[in-house]
């Protein structure tokens, strides 16, 4: 069975797909499986923001065949850890968890780097390209400690 990583941001067109392709890509597929979804449902079913795909292509990663999706309180079930890009999508995320097991999936990503600090990854979505490259290079810092911590435990 392999470990399933959801990336959770509002759109699941900017941040969450940027952290899934890049997280992807640090992980064997055969042991890890890694998602993404929005709290809100306006871009389901399209694939990721334009920028977005750049910013990724210029950093070697496909994320083309992406495409939104909404988050449901069963990935509570579908996942085994779930990363949040704000504290907004933390609290939008929390309040579908029905017991602690479920909340204790659920983490900001810049945890990772800036523990308890409650940093956000800032959304892109109404700035320009170098936002996008900025939000990868944060991202990227964080995936490469979340790929360690998952590679050692299995
Ligand atoms: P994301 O950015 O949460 O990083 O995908 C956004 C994309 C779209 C919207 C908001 C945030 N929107 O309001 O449509």
């Amino acid at each position: 069975m392999p470990t399933r990583i959801l990336m959770v941001c509002l759109g699941n067109i900017c941040r969450s797909p940027l952290a899934e392709g890049i997280l992807a890509s640090k992980l064997p597929k055969n042991d890890f499986l890694v998602d993404s979804a929005g709290t809100g449902h306006w871009h389901v079913g399209n694939p990721p923001d334009k920028r977005s795909i750049l910013t990724a292509e210029k950093n070697g990663i496909d994320i083309t065949n992406q495409r939104g999706k909404l988050f449901k309180p069963s990935f509570f079930k579908e996942y085994d850890y779930i990363y949040v890009m704000d504290t907004n999508n933390y609290a939008d995320v929390i309040k579908m968890a029905k017991n602690e097991d479920e909340k204790m999936k659920v983490q900001l990503i810049l945890d990772e780097l800036f523990p308890g600090e409650n940093v956000d990854v800032p959304d892109p979505y109404h700035g320009i390209q170098s936002n996008f490259d900025q939000v990868f290079e944060m991202l990227d810092e964080a995936c490469d400690s979340i790929a360690n911590k998952l590679l050692e435990k299995k």
